[in-house]
């Protein structure tokens, strides 16, 4: 259980919120949110006495809880994750610039590395717009809500923000609330300073400065605090510590620090021990074959869905006695809709799928199973029965999945890990490394995998899954509250 927050109340604050409200025939019901930072922070909420999150109200049934309590915080019915839910509600026009233009694809595709520099993106009106009157204001919105919450507890807090949809909110915090402690996670990749080069200069130090609006800049792997501290460097010309982590802004040191984000091991095991999984894998079981590959993914481009289908055709093609001997389950979560970019990468994965079926597969085979349905116990039945596990992002903040999978698979599987993902700083020693651009090299990697020894095969999967258990989630936020309560310092 991490460690408190020692006097000061705490203030998260995140886009997507812990609880999402729908209404059906038996009237409301509230769900919690989902996405790995949700179910990371509610490990933390719940257990802190004076803490409120502030998040945007999303459903149509969130906006009507919100105008319930006129926009102020509330107990959620239920008790929902232990704490105050502060909802806010943003005007839909402002909102759709926000999340579906500038967060989605903008910044995603800046900080994963996604543009195809040749032909995208085009900075025109369209996105100058959307920064102006969709990002700015509602990363304002959001602020204001913070900062109300913070003078509501006499002005001191500790205010922890998550994610790149809202990069603006501490400077702002800042100014209104001078004797707050500002906490910063970024939950994707850090990138180069030179990838930042593509968002127009008003743009980036904009994201930099509001940034540096923080005390401390959190991040999953080392990699990605050096690179902030060289963008830091590079754009801002600001002096930089490389050794200390830290950039001098006016008076103030910003640090930069990493954390490992993980899973809830304790919550998974019981999970993966449940009947409903049980069904599932009596599912799976009767129709594998000699070999299972699995891969588990939101449909988004950073994945590199597409790519690992291309190096499993090309691994059918090298070895034509896996014919009929193995089975590539994909199990595949429809993600951001209302993105042009993101239906459009859903629709080349179902046509690839289609095409590799057509070409490899026979009869009573299909090479590929691809699944849109989404269904937890499903994907950690899945986990349980793999004997490679498929995870080769193109970049990646950390990849839980990499993480859930080894901690409970049960047949000696091999994790094909990308080296891109933020998960192989720890686990890529176990793993076997996927060049994520690389076709041959990917389908090489998985044929090793394979036909991997049997005792190599349980040793790398041991010793992944007894890492992940003891770097687990609480682990994850106690170094960092551990790290809040020294930065502080007495009297802060
Ligand atoms: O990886 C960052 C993240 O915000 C995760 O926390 C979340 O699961 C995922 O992206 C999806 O985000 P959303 O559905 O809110 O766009």
């Amino acid at each position: 259980m991490p460690e408190g927050i020692g006097e000061d109340p705490l203030i998260l604050v995140s886009n997507r919120g812990p609880l999402e409200h729908t209404r059906g025939d038996d009237g409301r019901t509230a769900k919690p949110g989902h996405g790995g930072l949700v179910t990371a922070l509610g490990g933390l909420a719940g257990h802190l006495e004076d803490a409120v999150w502030v998040c945007a109200a999303l459903s149509e049934e969130d906006v009507a809880v919100t105008r319930e309590h006129d926009g102020a915080a509330f107990e959620p019915e239920g008790g929902g994750p232990g704490v105050l839910l502060r909802m806010v509600e943003l005007d839909p026009e402002a909102q759709h610039k926000f999340y579906a233009i500038i967060s989605n694809p903008l910044l995603w595709f800046v900080q994963h590395y996604l543009w195809d520099l040749g032909n995208t993106p085009d900075i025109t009106r369209r996105e100058v717009d959307a920064f102006d009157n969709g990002y700015v204001p509602v990363n304002a919105r959001f602020a204001d809500a913070v900062a109300e919450e913070v003078e509501a507890r006499g002005g001191r807090a500790t205010v922890m923000v998550q994610d790149y949809h809202l990069y603006l909110v501490p400077e702002r915090v800042r100014d209104r609330c001078p004797d707050v402690f500002l906490h910063h996670f970024v939950h994707i990749p850090w990138p180069h300073p030179d990838a930042w080069r593509v968002l127009p200069p008003v743009m980036r130090r904009a994201v930099f400065n509001g940034v540096l609006g923080n005390d401390v800049v959190a991040f999953h792997s080392a990699r990605y605090a050096r690179n902030f501290l060289l963008g830091c460097q590079e754009l801002l010309g600001l002096q930089v510590d490389m050794d200390r982590l830290t950039v001098e802004v006016e008076e103030r040191s910003v640090h930069a620090r990493h954390y490992p984000i993980s899973v809830d091991a304790d919550a998974l095991e019981s999970t993966a021990a449940s009947p409903a999984v049980a069904d599932h894998e009596r599912r799976l079981g009767e129709k594998r074959r000699e070999h299972l590959i699995v891969r588990v993914d939101r449909a988004d481009p950073s994945k590199n869905i597409l790519r690992g289908f291309r190096a499993f055709d090309t691994l059918l093609d090298d070895h034509p006695e896996l014919a009929e001997q193995v089975t590539f389950l994909a199990l595949v979560q429809p993600s951001r809709e209302d993105v042009e970019e993101y239906v459009d990468y859903l629709e080349q994965v179902r046509r690839l799928v289609d095409d590799v079926n057509a070409k490899h597969g026979t009869a009573d085979w299909q090479p590929i199973e691809l699944s849109l349905e989404g269904d937890f116990d499903e994907v950690v039945a899945a986990y349980k029965l793999f004997d490679v596990l498929v995870v080769n992002p193109v970049s990646d903040g950390m990849n839980l999945v990499a993480k859930e999978a080894a901690l409970v698979n049960q047949r000696d599987g091999v994790l094909a890990l990308s080296e891109n993902a933020g998960a192989h700083e720890e686990l890529g020693e176990f793993a076997v490394t996927l060049h994520p651009f690389d076709i041959q090299q990917q389908a090489d990697a998985i044929f090793a995998a394979l036909t991997m020894d049997g005792s190599e095969r349980r040793d790398r999967l041991a010793a992944s899954a007894a890492l992940v258990r003891e770097n687990d989630v609480a682990k994850w936020l106690s170094d960092q509250l551990r790290d809040v309560n020294e930065l502080r310092g007495p009297g802060h």
